[in-house]
C-alpha cells in the first residue's frame, strides 16, 4: 500500500530530515546512530527556531499555559516517552517541530484516534477534541507555535502503563515472548492462553497489559470455543491507552470452565525503532463479576453482500432484529480501513435511531459503547450505509491517495452489535444456551 508515501507527506520538515535516508541508515549502528541523529536533529532544530523567529507570531495561545494541557490530557497516553506513538509531545521541544503535523491531524480528526464521528449516536469515553481545545491547539500550531514563559518549569510527564481498572482477578501472562525482528516493521502474533479456571465463571471485563507499551500497537482477545453460536466470543478489542468498559455485573461474558483464550496481538514498530529487534511479554487480565447470576452479552452479526463491482461506491444492508433486545455496543469485524459506516436503527413505528457514523482507519478499531442501551423492539432493522470511496481528507489534501489508487473492496463486510434481551433472563454462568 502507499501508506508508506502518505506517512512521508504528513512528516514535518523538521523531523524528516532529521531521519536519515533508508539507504544511511541501514549503515548506521547502535549508539553511534542515536549520537548522529541526535546532532544532526538539533542542528535542524536550532536553524528552524532560528527560521521562526522570522514567522510572525500571532497566537495569543502559548504552548506553556494553553497548549500543554490539553496535549497532556488528550495525547499523553501514547505521545510520551516509551510510548507507542512515535514521538512525545510532552515537552515544547518535542512538540513544536510536529506543529504542522498536528494541525494536520487534528483537522482530518485522525488524531486522537477514535473514528466515530460526532453527532451520530452518543457513545462512551468519547476520544473527540471540544471546540475549544481544538481552537487552542489550530491556534498555536498555525500562529508562530509561541513557547510562552521560558522561566516556566512543565511538569514531567511519564508512560503510565498499569492496569486501569486495577490489579485483575486473574493476571494471564503469554506463554512467551514474542520479537518483532530487526527487519520488520510490524508483525501479527496469535498466542492461545489457557484460563486455567476450574469452574465456569461471569466476567465484566478483560483487560491487556503490553510488556513493551511502545510495540503493541492493539489486541484482540476471545474465547477459542464460545458455548453458544450467539455468545460473544470477542471478549476484548484492546488499544493502548483505552478506557476499558467494565459491564455492570448484571450483564457479562461466559467464561467456561477450563476455556481458552486466543490472544491476537498486532505489532507495530515506529520508525524510532527502525531496524531494531523489539521483544514484548503481555499479559492478559480477566476481571471477574460479582453475581453468581447475570445475563449473557450476545452478538448480533451483521454482514454484507459482497460488493457487487469494484466500482461500486456505496453498499447498503440491513438485519432485521427477531427479538426485542436492547443494543449495548458495536463493533467492526471486518472492514477496509478508509471507508465511512453508518449505522442507524429503523425501529417498527417508523422512528429512526442514529447508532454511529465511523471513519475507518487500520489498526484503530475498538469496540464502541451507546451511552444509552438502545431498546430494539422485534421487527426493528438495523441499517448500514458503507461508502467505500475513501473519505480520508487527510490523504485527499495530500493527494496522496485518491479513490482510484485504492484497492477495491471485494470480501463482504462485517460488522456486530452487541445486544441483551429486553427481559432480563438471569442465570448462572454455567448454564448451556438461552433463548433467542
Ligand atoms: C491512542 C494513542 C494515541 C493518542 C491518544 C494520540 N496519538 Fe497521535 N499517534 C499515535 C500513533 C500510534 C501514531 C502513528 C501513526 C498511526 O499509527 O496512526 C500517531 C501519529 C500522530 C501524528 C503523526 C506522526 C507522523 O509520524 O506523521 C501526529 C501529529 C499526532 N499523532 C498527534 C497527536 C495529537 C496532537 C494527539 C492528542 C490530541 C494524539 N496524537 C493522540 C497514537 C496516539
Amino acid at each position: 500500500m502507499n501508506g508508506c508515501a502518505m506517512r512521508n507527506h504528513r512528516r514535518p520538515l523538521v523531523a524528516q530530515a532529521f531521519r536519515p535516508a533508508k539507504g544511511r541508515r541501514a549503515a548506521l549502528k547502535g549508539l553511534k546512530a542515536v549520537v548522529v541523529v541526535a546532532t544532526i536533529a538539533t542542528a535542524i532544530m536550532a536553524a528552524s527556531r532560528h527560521g521562526e523567529a522570522h514567522k510572525a507570531i500571532t497566537s495569543k495561545y502559548t504552548f506553556n499555559d494553553d497548549v500543554f494541557p490539553i496535549l497532556k490530557e488528550r495525547c499523553a497516553r501514547c505521545h510520551v516517552e516509551r510510548g507507542v506513538a512515535p514521538m512525545s509531545l510532552m515537552t515544547f521541544k518535542d512538540a513544536f517541530p510536529w506543529a504542522e503535523s498536528i494541525r494536520a491531524e487534528l483537522i482530518a480528526g485522525h488524531m486522537p484516534p477514535w473514528n466515530a464521528e460526532e453527532g451520530f449516536g452518543d457513545l462512551k469515553h468519547a476520544r473527540t477534541l471540544t471546540a475549544k481545545e481544538l481552537d487552542v491547539v489550530l491556534t498555536w500550531a498555525t500562529g508562530g507555535n509561541p513557547q510562552g514563559n521560558l522561566d516556566q518549569a512543565l511538569p514531567p510527564v511519564t508512560l503510565k502503563n498499569e492496569w486501569t481498572m486495577g490489579a485483575p482477578d486473574l493476571a494471564l501472562k503469554l506463554p512467551s515472548e514474542f520479537t518483532v525482528p530487526a527487519d520488520k516493521m510490524d508483525a501479527t502474533q496469535e498466542f492461545t492462553l489457557p484460563s486455567g479456571t476450574k469452574e465456569a465463571r461471569w466476567v465484566r471485563a478483560v483487560d491487556l497489559l503490553p510488556g513493551t507499551p511502545s510495540v503493541v500497537r492493539s489486541a484482540v482477545i476471545y474465547l477459542k470455543s464460545p458455548g453458544t453460536p450467539a455468545a460473544d466470543p470477542v471478549l476484548a478489542l484492546w488499544l493502548p491507552g483505552h478506557d476499558p468498559e467494565p459491564l455492570d455485573g448484571r450483564v457479562a461474558f461466559k467464561l467456561p470452565a477450563g476455556a481458552e483464550l486466543g490472544v491476537r496481538i498486532h505489532y507495530k514498530k515506529t520508525w524510532q525503532f527502525e531496524g531494531q529487534p523489539i521483544a514484548d511479554r503481555s499479559t492478559v487480565g480477566v476481571y471477574f463479576a460479582p453475581d453468581k447470576e447475570a445475563q449473557e452479552l450476545l452478538t448480533v452479526p451483521i454482514v454484507s453482500p459482497p460488493p457487487t463491482t469494484a466500482k461500486d461506491q456505496t453498499l447498503t444492508f440491513t438485519r432485521t432484529i427477531d427479538e426485542d433486545v436492547q443494543a449495548l455496543a458495536m463493533r467492526p469485524e471486518e472492514v477496509p480501513p478508509n471507508i465511512t459506516l453508518q449505522m442507524i436503527a429503523v425501529l417498527p413505528d417508523g422512528s429512526h435511531a442514529q447508532m454511529i457514523k465511523l471513519n475507518t482507519r487500520a489498526d484503530w478499531a475498538r469496540r464502541y459503547w451507546f451511552e444509552k442501551p438502545i431498546a430494539l423492539p422485534r421487527g426493528s432493522r438495523i441499517e448500514v450505509v458503507a461508502n467505500l470511496a475513501n473519505p480520508d481528507i487527510l490523504s485527499e489534501a495530500f493527494g496522496a491517495i485518491g479513490s482510484t489508487t485504492k484497492p477495491p473492496v471485494t470480501t463482504p463486510l462485517k460488522l456486530a452489535i452487541n445486544v441483551i434481551p429486553a427481559k432480563p433472563k438471569l442465570s448462572g454462568p454455567a448454564e448451556a444456551g438461552h433463548h433467542r
